[in-house]
């Protein structure tokens, strides 16, 4: 029976040990030169590209009024080749031609004549076909497999918590609210509430997942749906949390470059960052160290202020690669974060930096719920409509602490991307939901 639809190897699985042997490949044509009698065909798949010798009338024919980027099954033998790059190739017996592309197409997915990124976007499956750009997706699917493995390794528990929600989990105005049957619901901005909840009895817990933030930002960083990496652990304090964010961050460079040498190489400076990253250690700074920073470096902030976007750059520029900043003014953190015991004006908190760009923000939490009411009621937020969270609180809440990883920002520096939408295949932003 002859099958279309199933091919025998992937493209990089041709070898000289497979000479003279029938094999048939499934992909498309990225390039096709007919030079009369016969033909070469450039078929690429997911895994890279075969070099075909067409012949024969029909065959020839065929392929003339066939587009390039097309979808063929090609079969017949392997044999040596003279060609540069490709040691052995493909003598076609069979050529099926399965779906047609129609041209012109939107953009060119060789990748040799560039588009602008939002080009790109409006045609993602498209612009996967180019090598460089499925590289990125790859290199994003082993992060995250590695990073579940870690997490695992330390006692992590994976969870999933709901992403319609019926109360702000972080409070402030980002919520995006959308009616449900007689009620308002909201997207969930974060997990925090639900995942500190969870260390009550299951101890160490973690969700990969999507969050939802009506932030009206226009920048390379900020989408309004974005892959947040959250942990949350019991009897842990914020120290801890930040060891084990720079091992798991550690076992993803280490874990790329021994899983995906030759993927590393498609983007480039990804090799150079990734295996830079899993030699060194983190820097720990204090938000005071900071400011003592900046300050010699002629801007001056009060104890209090936020560090702008520049601030952080000139920060970057000092310390380069990721860094912490720790020990931040406990009226610039959220409700749940606890303070410290020698100075209440600070926290318990860190953010984990790469130059300007923040890639995590975490801490210890307050478990004492008198104090969370009061921290409530200090930043205009109503403890009544936090009434369902704070309970768990009077059934025995142990001392915990967590962070949540902007998945999407690991992906930018690891693959030296400035635009986030580079490492997010259908990003969401203010002006963007299709496709
Ligand atoms: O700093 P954020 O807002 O912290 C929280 O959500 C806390 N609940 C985390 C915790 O456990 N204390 O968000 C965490 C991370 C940020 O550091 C950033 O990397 C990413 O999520 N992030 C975004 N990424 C893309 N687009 C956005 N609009 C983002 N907002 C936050
Ligand atoms: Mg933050």
């Amino acid at each position: 029976m002859v099958d279309h639809i199933h091919r025998s190897h992937f493209a990089s699985q041709l070898n000289e040990t497979l000479v003279g042997q029938n094999v048939s490949i499934g992909g498309w044509i990225e390039d096709a030169r007919d030079i009369g009698k016969l033909a070469f065909l450039i078929i690429r798949d997911i895994t890279g590209t075969v070099q075909a010798i067409v012949t024969g009338h029909d065959n020839l024919q065929l392929l003339k009024s066939t587009p390039r980027q097309s979808i063929v099954m090609i079969s017949g033998f392997v044999q040596n080749s003279k060609a540069k790059g490709f040691p052995v190739e493909l003598k076609v017996e069979v050529l099926n031609v399965l779906s047609r592309s129609t041209h012109p197409l939107p953009i060119d997915p060789t990748g040799r004549v560039e588009s602008a990124i939002d080009k790109r976007l409006d045609s993602r499956a498209l612009d996967l076909r180019n090598p460089k750009v499925a590289a990125i997706f790859s290199l994003r699917s082993e992060a995250l497999q590695i990073i579940k493995e870690s997490l695992h390794s330390k006692r992590f528990i994976e969870v999933n918590t709901p992403k319609i929600i019926g109360s702000a989990s972080e409070g402030g105005a980002n919520l995006f609210s959308f009616p449900y049957f007689k009620k308002k619901a909201y997207l969930a901005q974060s997990p925090q509430l639900y995942k500190e909840q969870l260390t009550l009895a299951l101890d160490r817990v973690f969700e990969i997942g999507p969050y939802f933030r009506a932030e009206n930002s226009h920048t390379v960083r900020h989408l309004t749906e974005f892959i947040s990496v959250d942990i949350e652990a019991a009897f842990l304090d914020y120290e801890d949390i930040m060891d084990i964010i720079e091992e798991v961050i550690r076992d993803v460079a280490l874990g790329l470059n021994e899983r995906c040498s030759s993927i590393l190489q498609l983007v480039t400076d990804s090799k150079k960052i990734v295996t830079s990253i899993h030699k060194s250690r983190i820097d720990r700074l204090t938000y005071e160290q900071c400011l003592e920073e900046l300050a010699r470096e002629g801007e001056k902030l009060e104890f209090g202020d936020d560090l702008s976007d520049a601030s952080l750059r000139k920060l970057g520029e000092i310390h380069q690669g990721f860094y912490f900043i720790m020990d931040w003014p406990l009226k610039l953190k959220p409700f749940y974060i606890h303070e410290r015991e020698d100075n209440s004006k600070l926290s318990k908190s860190f953010d984990l930096q790469y130059g300007y760009l923040e890639i995590v923000s975490g801490g210890r939490r307050q478990h004492d719920s008198s104090k969370i009411r009061a921290r409530l009621i200090e930043q205009g937020l109503d403890p009544a409509n936090f009434s369902e969270h704070l309970k768990a609180f009077d059934w025995g809440m142990p001392p915990h602490s967590g962070c949540g990883l902007g998945f999407d920002r690991l992906m930018m520096t690891l693959t030296n991307s400035q635009n986030i939408r580079d490492v997010v295949l259908y990003p969401r932003d203010t002006d963007r939901i299709i496709p």
